[in-house]
């Protein structure tokens, strides 16, 4: 079934405009007759911040943002879903065109800007599926015209910790001007105390439900010593590695694209991304797992990712050019990696070249 979706929706959705192909895959995820949620090969489960991920594959933020396909998506095959980025208030977000194909590079440069239906509809649809298992998480974000970002994310995981799996803060989309700088010091470290006391709160009433923090791969190492170490001491649940980048590589071949402003993703950003990962993962020192995001495309690359540090990896732009087969392709992959060679599961292979990743020239 997913075979014949990619075969036939995807050419077509290649020629049409990016966000109209974006809308229409959505539609088709809703109505397509896709098959139960089958079981994973044991070897692919992964254990990580209290929750049993059936395989470490998952939906990364910005393809289901008002979370209108959370379980179609979880039949499709991945191991968890994302949805969100979510704003408190709903807004529009940038003017359109805001999304844009490198197809040469299979690369994607994107300024959608928090485009929201709010966070009460988006309650609403979660609230209709609860019951329906599988793993959603709810990724939170700051409105643009916020007097108090962070109480944008306080907010939001008060309303939303009855309904999600995990939450993400998402401190580094490049779209909203100044969100990035929630990174940066004491603002951070507001940012986290707020946070974590709002989890602390809702566990009292939802159970527990881990907060994860989405960084940029562009924060620099000082800046990213910084950011580990607040983010150690007021122990967080997990963090993400990474958003997109504001870089553009000098050898990028679809060089009128590559000058659109917002964020590069996909293959592009894979080099990038990846030793940001080893990079934190050696500062952080198994205090908490990683989510290794951003260039993702096959099962190499996913592995890639677990030896630098991630025990669960995400994916957005290589499905625009592979399809939803590679969900598949890449569990088959990393279970064939697993067999030969006789390891227990995922785990084993967790930062084992997380170090060697560190000492490489760093990555044009
Ligand atoms: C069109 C598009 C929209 C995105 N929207 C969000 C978002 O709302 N929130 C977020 O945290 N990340 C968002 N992202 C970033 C992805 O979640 C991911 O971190 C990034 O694209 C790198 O992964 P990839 O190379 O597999 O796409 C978006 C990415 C794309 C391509």
């Amino acid at each position: 079934m997913i075979g014949l979706y990619d075969a036939l929706g995807r050419p077509l959705l290649s020629l049409l405009e990016p966000e109209n192909a974006h809308h229409l895959a959505i539609k088709t995820l809703r109505l397509a007759p896709l098959p139960n949620r089958s079981q994973d090969d044991a070897l692919l489960a992964v254990r990580a911040f209290g929750l049993n991920f059936p395989n470490p594959v998952g939906m990364a933020a910005g393809f289901d943002k008002h979370a209108e396909v959370p379980d179609a998506l979880l039949r499709v095959g991945f191991g968890f879903v994302e949805i969100g980025t979510v704003t408190p208030l709903p807004q529009p977000g940038n003017p359109r065109p805001r999304l844009f194909r490198l197809p040469p590079d299979e690369g994607v440069i994107n300024r959608l800007g928090f485009n929201s239906e709010g966070a009460d509809a988006v309650l609403r649809r979660l609230a209709m599926r609860v019951g329906a298992g599988g793993i959603v998480g709810v990724n939170v974000g700051a409105n643009k015209d916020s007097a108090d970002r962070i109480d944008d994310y306080v907010r939001q995981i008060d309303m939303f910790a009855p309904v999600a799996s995990y939450f993400t803060c998402n401190i580094s989309s490049p779209n909203t001007p100044g969100l990035r700088d929630l990174q940066q010091g004491r603002v951070f470290d507001e940012l986290l105390a707020r946070v974590m006391e709002a989890r602390a709160r809702m566990n009292r009433k939802a159970g527990t439900t881990p907060v994860l923090i989405k960084i940029a791969p562009d924060l620099t190492l000082s800046e990213l010593d910084d950011v580990v170490g607040a983010a150690r001491r007021h122990r967080v649940d997990g963090m993400m590695i990474g958003n997109t980048t504001v870089l553009r590589p000098a050898w990028l071949r679809d060089r009128e694209t590559a000058h659109e402003p917002g964020g590069l993703s996909g293959r592009p950003l894979f080099a990038l991304a990846t030793r940001m990962l080893a990079e934190t993962y050696v500062r952080v020192e198994n205090a908490f797992p990683l989510v290794g995001v951003g260039g993702i495309d096959s099962g190499e690359t996913t592995l890639a990712k677990i030896r630098a540090g991630a025990c669960l990896v995400q994916l957005y732009s290589a499905l625009v050019f592979h399809g939803f087969g590679l969900v598949s392709r890449i569990k088959r992959s990393l279970v064939d990696t697993l067999r030969s060679g006789q390891y227990a599961g995922i785990g084993d292979l967790v930062g084992a070249d997380a170090a060697a990743m560190t000492a490489e020239p760093w990555p044009e």
